[in-house]
C-alpha cells in the first residue's frame, strides 16, 4: 500500500480521517518523477494536512518509494483496520452472511484466474476497447485521471488502465482476487483495497471516473448499490455500470430455455451449497467439459478453445452467486435520471447484458450522507 492512498480513503464511519500505523515497510523503486504534489488534503507520508508549502513533490517522490506491507489504519475514534500483504482491508464490522458468501464465491472464481488469460472469453485489448466505448471517451482524455474500479475482480483491467491509459486507479473488491493482482502489479499508481461497494471507504468527490461492471447485480438490491457509489465522484465525473439483460431478452429460443434452466440450477442446487461442495461440483463439470472438448477436437467439431480454468471460472460465475439480478435498459436509465445525472446514455449492448453511463451533477451529494474531514493535523 502506498501512503498516497490515505488521501483517497476515509473511515466507513465517515468521521475524521484514517492515519497509518506501519509495521513493515519495504523500499521499492519508483521510475517516475512527480512535479506536483499528488495529494489534495492529507499527506500520510508526513502525517499532516496539506497546506501551502507543507508538502513538496520531493516528498511525493519519496512517498512512492515506500510500500507498506503490514500495518494498520486507525480512525480518530480508535477503530483500526488491518493492512495485510500490502492491501488495506476495510470493513465496518462483522460481515453479513450475504457478503461472506459473495466473498467466498468470487474469491473462488478469481482463484481459477490465470494472469494473462481472458476474462469472460475477452482478452485484455478487447476489454480496454470496451472500456473506452463504455465510458464514451478516447484514451488521450484519461491521462492522470483518477478512476475507481468498484468491484475490480481479477484487477487485470485496473492495472491495464493505469499502464495503457496513464490513469491512477483505486481498485476496490470484496474478494481475494486482488491479492493475486497486487502480486503481479508493477504500476505505482494502482491501489488495491479490500472492501465493499455498499460501504466504500473512499473520500467524497475524488474520482473522475467510476467503473462498476457486473457487480451491482450481485447485491441484494442493485438500485440501492447504484445509489451509494456516486458520492465518491467529482462533479461532472462519469459513472458507468454494466448489468445483465432480463432472461427473456435472450434472443434465440435455445438461449432463453438454457438461461431459465441455469437459473433454476443456481437457485435450487448450487448457490445454497457451501462453497467447498460447489467447488467439487464445478470441478466435476469441468472435467466433463475437457473430455468433451478433447473428443470434439479429434473430430474437428468444436471451436471452443477455453482452458479448463476459464471454463471453471465461467461455472462459478454463472452458478454460484446468491444474487444475479437482471434489469431492463429503461429501468437503469431511470436510476441515473432519478439522481439527476446528465448525458445519460446506453454505452453498448452485449448478448448477456449492457453498459450505461451518465455524468454527475453538482446537487447529487446533497441527498447522500457525506464525510467531513475534520482533522487539523499540522506538518512539522
Ligand atoms: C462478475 S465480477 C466482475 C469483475 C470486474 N468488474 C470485471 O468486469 O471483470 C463481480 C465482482 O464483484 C465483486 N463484488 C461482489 N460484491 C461486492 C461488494 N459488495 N463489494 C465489492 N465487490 C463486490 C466480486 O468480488 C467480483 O470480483
Amino acid at each position: 500500500m502506498k501512503y498516497r492512498l490515505l488521501d483517497l480513503l476515509q473511515p466507513i464511519s465517515y468521521t475524521g480521517h484514517l492515519h497509518v500505523i506501519p509495521k513493515l515497510v519495504e523500499k521499492v523503486s519508483f521510475a517516475d518523477t512527480l512535479h506536483n504534489v499528488k495529494c489534495d488534503r492529507y499527506c500520510a507520508f508526513k502525517n499532516c494536512m496539506i497546506k501551502p508549502g507543507a508538502v513538496s513533490p520531493t516528498d511525493c517522490n519519496e512517498c512512492y518509494t515506500n510500500e507498506i506491507i503490514d500495518g494498520e489504519l486507525e480512525e480518530e475514534s480508535g477503530k483500526r483496520y488491518p493492512i495485510i500483504n500490502g492491501i488495506p482491508r476495510i470493513f465496518s464490522g462483522e460481515m453479513s452472511d450475504f457478503l461472506e458468501k459473495n466473498k467466498a464465491t468470487f474469491s473462488l472464481e478469481w482463484k481459477m484466474f490465470q494472469f494473462g488469460q481472458r476474462n469472460w472469453g475477452q482478452d485484455i485489448e478487447f476489454r480496454r476497447q470496451l472500456f473506452l466505448k463504455g465510458m464514451g471517451v478516447n484514451k488521450e482524455s484519461l491521462k492522470n485521471k483518477l478512476i475507481v474500479d468498484a468491484g475490480c475482480g481479477s484487477g487485470l483491467l485496473s492495472m491495464s488502465m493505469a499502464d495503457d491509459f496513464g490513469m491512477e486507479v483505486l481498485a476496490l473488491d470484496l474478494g481475494t482476487g486482488i491479492e493475486k493482482a497486487y502480486e503481479h502489479n508493477t504500476n505505482p499508481y494502482v491501489y488495491f483495497v479490500q472492501g465493499s461497494v455498499l460501504e466504500p471507504p473512499i473520500q467524497d468527490n475524488v474520482a473522475d471516473f467510476l467503473y462498476c461492471a457486473g457487480v451491482l447485480i450481485h447485491l441484494p438490491d442493485t438500485k440501492m448499490g447504484f445509489q451509494v457509489l456516486p458520492r465518491i465522484l467529482k462533479d461532472a465525473g462519469r459513472y458507468f455500470i454494466w448489468v445483465y439483460h432480463p432472461i427473456d431478452k435472450q434472443h434465440h429460443p435455445d438461449d432463453l430455455l438454457k438461461m431459465k434452466f441455469y437459473k433454476w440450477i443456481r437457485d435450487n442446487l448450487t448457490s445454497p451449497l457451501p462453497i467447498k461442495a460447489q467447488y467439487m461440483i464445478y470441478l466435476t463439470w469441468t472435467v466433463l467439459f475437457v473430455i468433451k472438448q478433447k473428443i470434439f477436437n479429434i473430430f474437428a467439431v468444436t471451436k471452443d478453445d477455453r482452458t479448463w480454468q476459464e471454463k471453471m471460472q465461467d461455472f462459478v460465475d454463472m452458478f454460484s452467486p446468491i444474487y444475479q439480478h437482471r434489469h431492463t435498459e429503461e429501468e437503469v436509465l431511470a436510476w441515473y435520471e432519478e439522481l439527476g445525472f446528465m448525458n445519460v446514455d446506453l454505452s453498448y449492448q452485449e448478448k448477456y447484458g449492457f453498459g450505461a453511463r451518465g455524468d454527475k451533477p453538482e446537487q447529487v451529494n446533497a441527498s447522500i450522507p457525506l464525510a467531513s474531514n475534520t482533522s487539523s493535523l499540522k506538518c512539522g
